[in-house]
């Protein structure tokens, strides 16, 4: 045999042995890329499983401290609260969303004090507040008005800094959000509160299972998101609503959802290099969920799998509510 006549370059000298192909990853996922979303029950003692999230409860804050000890033996240092607010309490003016002692800022106390160095980050959306189920305050013909809105998101953001949110988290898409919360945490002292803005997030039908899970949903009632969530058809102005989040003053910034929205991620690091993350959101999750309970795909390393496709488009974080499963999977 010629000896011309083989490759010069066999690309697969360097994946024969498992050894080798650890040192010439280019990506590694771990427990410290991940940011562990949970949804916060009132009353204590209560435990309510998510149907169409198979593993994800939602917990009153005494159990979300016991259940926090778990997850912070796992190398969980990040959570994203989302407070289950009962019918009640939501009204058209969503003024349950700044309350001092409301559940959200009763959850961000009891965390802060209990576990000092775990990062809490903090939801600034109206849509588990107002009556309607929409992300801002409405006018008389159902459109949600931006400028209104910002002023009742500024409050809520500062009562969540007052609470002790390490990093709030914009996610309800109004124009000018992050620049007049920005502003509004320098007045009021908090110049290291961070803000990470949802600042490509989606108008997705995959955020089913999550509206379920906080009981938005049924408030919608077929309507939807468009006027402020993005087109999943746009892409460049994903960029554009990135650039602007950035000079209003953004920490971080996020993709959401995640997976069928890679793109956005990778061209996001790629022109910003900025601290970027993505958001597995609740559709994606019960989409999985739903193959392992059939046995149509190998749980643990799918869900390794997906978490790292994250970074290797080049995302620094993932929100995802397989964190502990994957901190467990990755302990090993
Ligand atoms: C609300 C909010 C949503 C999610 C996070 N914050 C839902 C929505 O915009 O309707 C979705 C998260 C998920 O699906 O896991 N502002």
């Amino acid at each position: 045999m010629n000896p011309s006549s083989f490759p010069a370059r066999r690309l697969r000298r360097l994946r024969a042995q498992g050894a080798l192909r650890s040192l010439v990853a280019e990506h590694a996922l771990t427990t410290d890329d991940l940011i562990y979303p949970v949804f916060v029950l009132p009353g204590s003692q209560q435990r309510e499983a998510v149907p169409s999230m198979p593993g994800v409860e939602r917990l009153s804050i005494d159990l979300l401290l016991e259940e926090m000890k778990t997850w912070y033996d796992l190398g969980i240092k990040a959570l994203a609260l989302f407070p289950v607010t009962p019918m009640s309490q939501k009204s058209e003016c969503a003024k349950e969303a700044f309350n001092p002692d409301g559940l959200a800022q009763q959850a961000l106390r009891a965390l802060k004090s209990a576990f000092p160095d775990v990062l809490l980050m903090s939801d600034v959306a109206l849509d588990p507040f107002t009556s309607h189920g929409q992300d801002g305050l409405v006018n008389e013909n159902g459109y949600v008005m931006n400028d209104e809105t910002v002023e009742v998101l500024v409050k809520q953001a500062l009562s969540h800094a007052q609470a002790g949110a390490d990093i709030v988290a914009p996610s309800d898409m109004m124009d000018g959000r992050i620049g007049a919360i920005r502003h509004a945490l320098e007045q009021g002292g908090f110049i290291n509160t961070c803000i990470m803005a949802y600042s490509a997030k989606y108008a997705s039908s995959y955020y089913g299972p999550f509206r379920d899970a906080v009981g938005s949903a049924a408030n919608i009632k077929g309507g939807d998101k468009k006027t402020y969530q993005m087109d999943p058809a746009n892409s460049d102005e994903a960029l554009h609503e990135i650039a602007l989040d950035i000079q209003e003053g953004a920490d971080m910034v996020m993709v959401k959802p995640g997976m069928p929205y890679l793109d956005i991620v990778r061209r996001c690091k790629a022109e910003f290099k900025v601290p970027t993350f993505a958001y597995q959101v609740s559709g994606e999750y019960a989409m999985h969920q739903a193959a392992f309970a059939n046995g149509w795909l190998n749980e643990e390393a799918v869900i390794l799998e997906s978490l790292l496709a994250f970074k290797r488009a080049g995302a620094d974080g993932i929100l995802t509510y397989f964190a502990p499963q994957a901190a467990r999977l990755l302990q090993r």
